[in-house]
C-alpha cells in the first residue's frame, strides 16, 4: 500500500473517532448543537471522503490498468485536506464564541480543502486517461509487426 493510500484510510478512521465523539456530547449537551457544522464536516469530509480519496487511489490505476499519474500530488493532496479539514473544523467550532473573527480560519480551510478536492480530480483523472501518445504509438507498432521491411534496390 503507497504511503498516501494507508495514511488517507488512517485518517479518515481518526476523523470518524472524532467525528462521532463530537457527536456522542452533542446528543448529551443540547446546546452544543451548535457544532453541528464541525460534526457533520469531521464525518462527511473526514471520513467518507477520505475513506474514498484513499480507496480510490488504490482502486482505480489497478481498475483502468494505468499507473498512478502523480503519487507525489496524492501526498500534497492529503496534506492539504488534512490541514484544510482542521481549519475548517476549528473555525466551525470557534464560529460561535467569536462569529465572523473565525471566518478567517474557516475561509482557509476551505480553500485548502478544495485545492486537495481539485488535486485528487486532476490526478485521477490523468490516470484513468493513461498516456494516450505512449498507447498510440504501440498500436501503431503492433499494427506494423507483420509488414516485411523495405528492402534496398
Ligand atoms: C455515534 C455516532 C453519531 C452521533 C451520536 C451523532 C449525533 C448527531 C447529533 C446529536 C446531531 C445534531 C442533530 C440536531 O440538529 O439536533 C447530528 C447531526 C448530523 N450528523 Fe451525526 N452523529 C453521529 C454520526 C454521524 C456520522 C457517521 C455522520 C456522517 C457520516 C453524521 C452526519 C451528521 C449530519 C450530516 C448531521 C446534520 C444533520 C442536519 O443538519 O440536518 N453523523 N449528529
Ligand atoms: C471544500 C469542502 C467543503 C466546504 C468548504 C464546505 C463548507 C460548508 C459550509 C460553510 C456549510 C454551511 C455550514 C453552516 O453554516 O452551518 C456546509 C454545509 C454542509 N455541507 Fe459542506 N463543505 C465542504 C464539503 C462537503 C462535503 C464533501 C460534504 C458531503 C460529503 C458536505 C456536506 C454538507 C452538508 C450536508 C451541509 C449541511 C447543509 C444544511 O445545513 O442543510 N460538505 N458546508
Amino acid at each position: 500500500m503507497e504511503w498516501f493510500v494507508r495514511n488517507f484510510i488512517k485518517a479518515s478512521l481518526a476523523w470518524l473517532a472524532l467525528g462521532v465523539s463530537l457527536g456522542v456530547a452533542m446528543a448529551m449537551v443540547p446546546h452544543w448543537v451548535v457544532y453541528r457544522a464541525a460534526h457533520m464536516h469531521m464525518n462527511l469530509i473526514g471520513f467518507v471522503t477520505m475513506m474514498i480519496y484513499g480507496v480510490a487511489y488504490h482502486v482505480i490505476p489497478r481498475f483502468s490498468g494505468n499507473a498512478l499519474y502523480s503519487p507525489r500530488l496524492a501526498t500534497v493532496h492529503w496534506g492539504c485536506a488534512n490541514a484544510g479539514l482542521a481549519c475548517m473544523v476549528g473555525g466551525f467550532l470557534l464560529r460561535p464564541h467569536v462569529g465572523t473573527g473565525a471566518m478567517a480560519l474557516l475561509g482557509l480551510g476551505a480553500v485548502l480543502s478544495a485545492a486537495g478536492a481539485y488535486m485528487f480530480v486532476y490526478g485521477l483523472w490523468r490516470t484513468i486517461d493513461g498516456d494516450r501518445a505512449l498507447r498510440r504509438a504501440q498500436a501503431r507498432v503492433r499494427a506494423s509487426a507483420g509488414t516485411p521491411l523495405p528492402v534496398a534496390r
